[in-house]
């Protein structure tokens, strides 16, 4: 019996992968690859010293998940597959509705066809749009978001949970994810933006690694500590540990599930930018710019309820996250395209 794990070639989904193949699982990816590349599943297998069956897929083709399902035998899926970048969803919001909303249609469907009700979703703090105050907590009232992609993350629970309603065999977990940074501690595996980067991280990065000459940092006046924005920033592998701890709830019951996947610790853009000057030595020029718009001041967990049902928590701190992710930077300055 195994796992399918589908946008497996991807930053998080590479990181569940090791976790899962580590764990002793048999786990079966599939990637279309259009964030992605097949070298990242590779080093998967390099670090752990496991092959697995990977198939080049997109959600969106039923005929050809069929065969997946056919050929393997898949009793649960984690289902990473997705466009992921705010900024373009404005600009494609139907590309974003008809990857990410149609291609999960058409895998709960062929799921459900093929008798296999167990599912973990990637979902985002994003569902607790700007009106919530933090800490967010799972039982808080979700929507409002401010881009199509936020909207698909939303809407995907939306149906996940009218699924569960209509027949009660379904188990499905939702996980919000807060801010997955970091890498594998190997350097082998980590996050590869195509040009330039949307999130903080991978800008800091490659602003240490020469690429970029200083960092924009959006907006000093906000109502936090030191006016810059506070995220709740989590170390990826801590993040791909949380998967492992939810699959067994598929197994256990029926019905719909949500966590955050957060530390419960906000650190602003300057603490996370003096943090990896600390830990790496390399220090990143930057300036103040306007706020970017559709940002929020804070976003960060109430991270108990992993906790207390699933006996989780996230143990790498801000260092870690900085230490492992310029490894994973310098060891691969153009990503998997070294
Ligand atoms: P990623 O882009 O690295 O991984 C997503 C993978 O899905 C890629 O490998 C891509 O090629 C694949 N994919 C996209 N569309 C596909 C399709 N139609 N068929 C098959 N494969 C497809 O992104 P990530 O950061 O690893 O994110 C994984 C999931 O977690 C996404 O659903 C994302 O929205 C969600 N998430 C990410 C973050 C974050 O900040 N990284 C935060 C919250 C939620
Ligand atoms: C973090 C902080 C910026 C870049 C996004 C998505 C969210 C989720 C995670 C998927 C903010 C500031 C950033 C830069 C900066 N993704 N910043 N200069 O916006 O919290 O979340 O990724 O689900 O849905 O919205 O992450 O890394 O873009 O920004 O000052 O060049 O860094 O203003 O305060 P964000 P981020």
């Amino acid at each position: 019996m195994s796992i399918l794990i589908t946008g497996g070639a991807g930053f998080i989904g590479s990181h569940t992968c090791v976790e899962f193949l580590n764990a002793g699982y048999d786990i079966v990816v599939l990637d279309n690859y259009s964030n992605s590349s097949p070298k990242s599943l590779d080093r998967v297998s390099e670090i752990t010293g496991k092959k697995f069956p990977f198939y080049n897929c997109d959600i969106r083709d039923r005929a050809g998940l069929d065969k997946i399902f056919e050929k393997e035998n898949i009793e649960a899926v984690i289902h990473f597959a997705g466009l992921k970048a705010v900024g373009e969803s404005c600009r494609k919001p139907l590309e974003y509705y008809e990857n990410n909303i149609g291609g999960t249609v058409n895998l709960l469907e062929c799921m459900r066809d093929h008798g296999c009700k167990k599912i973990v979703f990637s979902s985002s703090a994003t569902v607790y749009g700007s009106e919530n105050k933090c800490p967010f907590k799972e039982d808080m009232k979700v929507g409002g978001t401010t881009n199509p992609y936020g909207t698909t993350k939303l809407y995907i629970e939306t149906i996940l949970k009218d699924l569960y309603t209509s027949d009660n065999e379904w188990s499905v977990v939702l996980l919000r994810y807060f801010n997955p940074i970091g890498a594998h501690e190997s350097g082998k595996i980590g996050e590869a933006p195509n040009g330039i980067p949307n999130n903080l991280m991978p800008y800091i990065s490659q602003v240490a690694i020469g690429k970029r000459d200083h960092l924009s940092v959006f907006g000093n006046n906000y109502p936090t500590p030191d006016g810059t924005g506070v995220r709740d920033y989590i170390h990826v592998v801590d993040l791909a540990i949380g998967h492992l701890k939810a699959v067994p709830v598929l197994f256990k019951q029926t019905g719909v599930e949500v966590f955050n996947l957060g530390t419960g610790k906000g650190v602003s853009v300057l603490e996370l930018v003096h943090a990896f000057e600390e830990a790496t030595g390399v220090k990143i020029p930057y300036e103040i710019v306007d706020p970017r718009p559709g940002d929020i001041a804070y976003c960060y967990a109430d991270a108990s309820k992993a906790l207390n049902v699933l006996g989780w928590k996230a143990e790498r701190d801000i260092y870690k996250m900085c230490e492992d992710t310029w490894r994973w930077q310098k060891n691969n300055p153009n990503g998997y395209d070294d």
